[in-house]
C-alpha cells in the first residue's frame, strides 16, 4: 500500500476539543503571514513579561543586513515563567516525576519544591562566583537535578551548556573550551541499564585538558569520588548555608539562554545559541499546540536533557505550560523490554513522545511486552528525531495506541528551538511517515541544487523562507559560521540540511540529511568528527565515513580506513579503532562497520568521492555511477570486493 494516500482522519472528539481545529489552523496560518507583528505580539502574551515587548519581529536573512531579533525590547525571566508564575495556583502540583534506572526508585517534586531547589542551586552558583552572562557546563544524568541546574542558571542569567552524559572527556573538554565555562555541574555517577557511568571521573579527565574555576558535584549514586581541593565543591555541603529564595534576574528577550553543541558537516560541533524570549515562547507555544497540552497532564518525553528535545520538551516548554513532566534515567529495555509501558501505567502518563529508533528496537521483540500493560492513561503519541518508517508508525499506532491515539510526527532541529512541521491532533489528518504540514508562521520551500524553487508535488532541499521566534541566534563565538552554514547556500533563506518530498496533498516527507551528517538513533553525528577520531590512531593513514541504512538505528556508521604502509589489517585493530572513537567522542559515534581499504576513490584533484562510498556501504552496487573521473578507478573494485556486513 502506498502511504501517500493512506489517511488517518482527525477523530471527531479531537476536532471538537483540541486547542486548534482545522479552521483555527488555517486562520492562524493566514494571520501569521498577513500580519506577523500583530499575530506574534498576541501569542507572546502566553509568557509573563517584566516588560512586554513592543518591538516584535525584526529580521533580515540578507547578507549585507543580516540580523534576527524577536521581542527585542521585552524583559522576562525563564525560571519565573517555568516556576514562580505557577505557584499561586499550583504550588502542590507535581512539576517533575522521576523514574530511576532501577524500577524501584521513583519520586516527585512539586512546583513549590522545584522553586526552593532552583533558588538554592542558584544561590550556590552565585556563591561560586557565577554571574549573569557567565557560561556553566552541565554534565548530569537524567535526574531532576539536571532540570534544576538549567533553571538555576536561567534564574540568575547564566548561560548553560548541557553536555550529554554519553559524551567522552575529550568532547566535554572541547565544549568547555569553546564557550569558556567557568563552572561545571556534574554528579558522582549516572546509571544506565544497571551500569554505572563515571561522570565525575570523565569531568576530571576533561579537566586535565582545560581548566575551570569550580566543579559542583551532586551525590546521585553515593559513589566515593575524589574531590580536588580548592576546585571541587560538594553540592550537599554548599547548599546547607544558602537561602531558599533567590530573585529572578530580569533578562532581555535577546539575551542568550543556552548553548547546545551539535554536529555539522564540517569541523567540530558548533555551539547553537538560543535566546531567552523567542526560544521560551516557541518551546511553550509548540508544546501546547502540537501536544494539545492542558496544565497538569502527565507528559513524558523520553529524550535526554543533553539533546535539544530534552531542553524544549522535558524542561522549558513543558514547565512553562505548568506540566507534570517525567524524567526517566533508564533505557527502554531494562530490566525488560516492557519498561516504557510499565512506566506509562505506573505514572499514568497521558502524552508520550519518543524516537523511532526506540520503537523499531521494541517492535522487534513483538507485541507481548506492550500488551502486558494497560496504557489506558495515554491520549496522544509523538515521534521525533528522524524519519519514522511507515511500518514503525503503524506498529506505534496499532499496538501501542490500540488504534485510538493520534501520532504527532514532529520535524525540527537543534537550530529551530522547537517543532516546525507536525500534525496538530485536532486539525491534521495523518499519513504514516509524513510530518505533514508546517505550523502557523513557518514558511517552507523546496529548492533544487541551484536554488530554483520547486512547486507542487516535488522533491528537493528543504529551506525556510522566513524567521520564527524560536530560531537559533548564532553559533557561539563564530557569527560568520552561522551565516555561512545556514544562509549562504540559498540567499535569503534558511537551509535545513534536509532533503524532502511534498506530495499531492501538500504533505511534507523528510527524506534525511543531504549533507555529511549521519542521523544515528536520532542523534546527529558529523562524518568529519568520526574521521578525525579515526586518524588519531597511529596505524591509520586516512579515513572516510558515510552513513548506511540500519534496521534499528535508522542510519549506521560505515568507515573506510586506509592503514599506514606495513600495517596488517586485523580484527584486533578494528576493535582498537572502535574503542578509539568511543574514547574520543562517545559510544554513540562508534562505527558499525569498518572496512580496511588500500585506497579511497578520489578525483584527480584529491577529493574523496563519497557518493561512491555511500553506494558501497548501502550495498547498492548496481548504481555506482561514473567512476571514470577517478584518479585510480581500480580502487572501486577492491572496495566492492571487500565490503563488510
Ligand atoms: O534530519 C532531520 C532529523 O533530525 C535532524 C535534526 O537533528 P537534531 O538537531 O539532533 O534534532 C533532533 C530533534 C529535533 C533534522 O535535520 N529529524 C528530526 N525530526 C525528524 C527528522 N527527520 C524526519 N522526521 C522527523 N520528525
Amino acid at each position: 500500500m502506498t502511504t501517500e494516500t493512506e489517511f488517518y482522519p482527525v477523530p471527531a472528539e479531537w476536532a471538537a476539543k483540541a486547542h486548534m481545529d482545522r479552521a483555527g489552523y488555517e486562520a492562524a496560518r493566514v494571520a501569521a503571514q498577513a500580519a506577523p507583528d500583530a499575530f506574534w505580539a498576541e501569542a507572546a502574551k502566553r509568557l509573563d513579561w517584566v516588560k512586554a515587548p513592543t518591538k516584535i519581529k525584526d529580521v533580515s536573512f540578507a547578507k549585507d543586513d543580516f540580523h534576527i531579533h524577536w521581542f527585542a525590547d521585552g524583559v522576562l525571566n525563564v525560571a519565573y515563567n517555568c516556576i514562580d508564575r505557577h505557584l499561586a495556583e499550583r504550588a502542590d502540583q507535581t512539576a517533575i516525576i522521576f523514574e530511576g534506572d532501577d524500577p524501584s526508585v521513583s519520586g516527585a517534586i512539586t512546583y513549590a519544591e522545584l522553586h526552593a531547589q532552583v533558588c538554592r542551586m542558584a544561590n550556590v552558583l552565585k556563591n561560586l562566583g557565577v554571574r549573569k552572562g557567565d557560561r556553566v557546563t552541565i554534565y548530569l544524568p537524567m535526574i531532576p537535578a539536571a532540570a534544576v541546574a538549567m533553571l538555576a542558571c536561567a534564574r540568575i542569567g547564566a548561560i548553560h551548556s548541557v553536555v550529554f552524559g554519553g559524551f567522552s572527556p575529550d568532547s566535554i573538554a572541547g565544549r568547555i573550551e569553546d564557550c569558556g565555562s567557568t563552572v561545571v555541574i556534574t554528579a558522582d555517577e549516572g546509571l544506565r541499564a544497571g551500569k554505572r557511568i563515571p561522570l565525575k571521573a570523565n569531568v576530571d579527565e576533561a579537566l586535565t585538558k582545560v581548566s575551570v574555576d569550580k566543579v559542583l558535584v551532586i551525590a546521585h549514586t553515593g559513589a566515593d569520588v575524589p574531590i580536588v581541593e580548592g576546585r571541587d565543591v560538594r553540592f550537599e555541603e554548599a547548599v546547607k548555608t544558602v537561602a531558599d529564595d533567590c530573585p529572578c534576574e530580569p533578562m532581555n528577550a535577546e539575551d542568550p539562554l543556552f548553548i547546545l553543541y551539535t554536529s555539522g558537516s564540517t569541523g567540530k560541533p558548533k555551539g547553537v545559541m538560543h535566546t531567552t524570549g523567542g526560544y521560551l515562547f516557541w518551546a511553550s507555544y509548540t508544546h501546547e499546540l502540537v501536544f494539545d497540552y492542558r496544565p497538569g497532564e502527565v507528559f513524558w518525553c523520553t529524550a535526554d536533557v543533553g539533546w535539544v528535545t530534552g531542553h524544549s520538551y522535558v524542561v522549558y516548554g513543558a514547565l512553562a505550560n505548568a506540566a507534570t513532566t517525567l524524567m526517566f534515567e533508564g533505557v527502554p529495555n531494562y530490566p525488560d523490554n516492557g519498561r516504557f509501558w510499565s512506566v506509562v501505567d505506573k505514572h499514568q502518563v497521558e502524552i508520550f513522545y519518543t524516537a523511532p529508533t526506540a520503537l523499531r528496537a521494541l517492535m522487534r521483540d513483538g507485541d507481548a511486552p506492550v500488551k502486558r500493560s494497560s496504557r489506558k492513561s495515554l491520549r496522544l503519541l509523538g515521534s521525533v528525531g528522524e524519519p519514522i518508517n511507515p511500518e514503525a508508525w503503524r506498529w506505534y499506532h496499532e499496538v501501542v495506541g490500540e488504534g485510538r491515539l493520534p501520532i504527532v510526527d514532529t520535524w525540527w532541529q537543534t537550530e529551530t528551538g522547537g517543532i516546525l512541521v507536525s500534525p496538530l491532533p485536532g486539525a491534521t489528518d495523518l499519513k504514516p511517515g509524513s510530518a505533514t504540514k508546517p505550523l502557523p508562521g513557518v514558511e517552507l520551500e523546496l529548492v533544487d541544487a541551484d536554488g530554483k524553487v520547486l512547486e507542487g508535488p516535488n522533491s528537493g532541499n528543504l529551506v525556510i523562507t522566513d524567521s520564527w521566534p524560536g530560531q537559533m541566534r548564532g553559533v557561539w563565538g563564530d557569527d560568520q559560521r552561522f551565516f555561512d552554514t545556514y544562509f549562504s547556500a540559498y540567499p535569503g533563506k534558511y537551509f535545513t540540511g534536509d532533503g524532502c518530498r511534498r506530495d499531492e496533498d501538500g504533505y511534507y516527507w523528510i527524506t534525511g540529511r543531504v549533507d555529511d551528517v549521519i542521523n544515528v538513533s536520532g542523534h546527529r553525528m558529523g562524518t568529519a568528527e568520526v574521521e578525525s577520531a579515526l586518524v588519531l590512531h597511529d596505524d591509520v593513514a586516512e579515513a572516510a565515513v558515510v552513513g548506511f541504512p540500519h534496521d534499528i538505528k535508522g542510519q549506521g556508521i560505515y568507515a573506510f580506513v586506509t592503514l599506514n604502509a606495513g600495517v596488517t589489517p586485523s580484527d584486533e585493530l578494528r576493535k582498537a579503532l572502535i574503542a578509539q572513537v568511543r574514547h574520543e567522542i562517545g559510544p554513540i559515534a562508534a562505527p558499525d562497520a569498518i572496512q580496511f581499504a588500500p585506497g579511497l576513490p578520489k578525483t584527480r584533484s584529491g577529493k574523496i568521492m563519497r557518493r561512491i562510498l555511500r553506494k558501497i556501504a548501502e550495498n547498492d552496487l548496481g548504481s555506482l555511477g561514473d567512476t571514470s573521473t577517478l584518479a585510480d578507478p581500480g580502487v572501486v573494485e577492491d572496495l566492492v570486493k571487500n565490503r563488510v556486513g
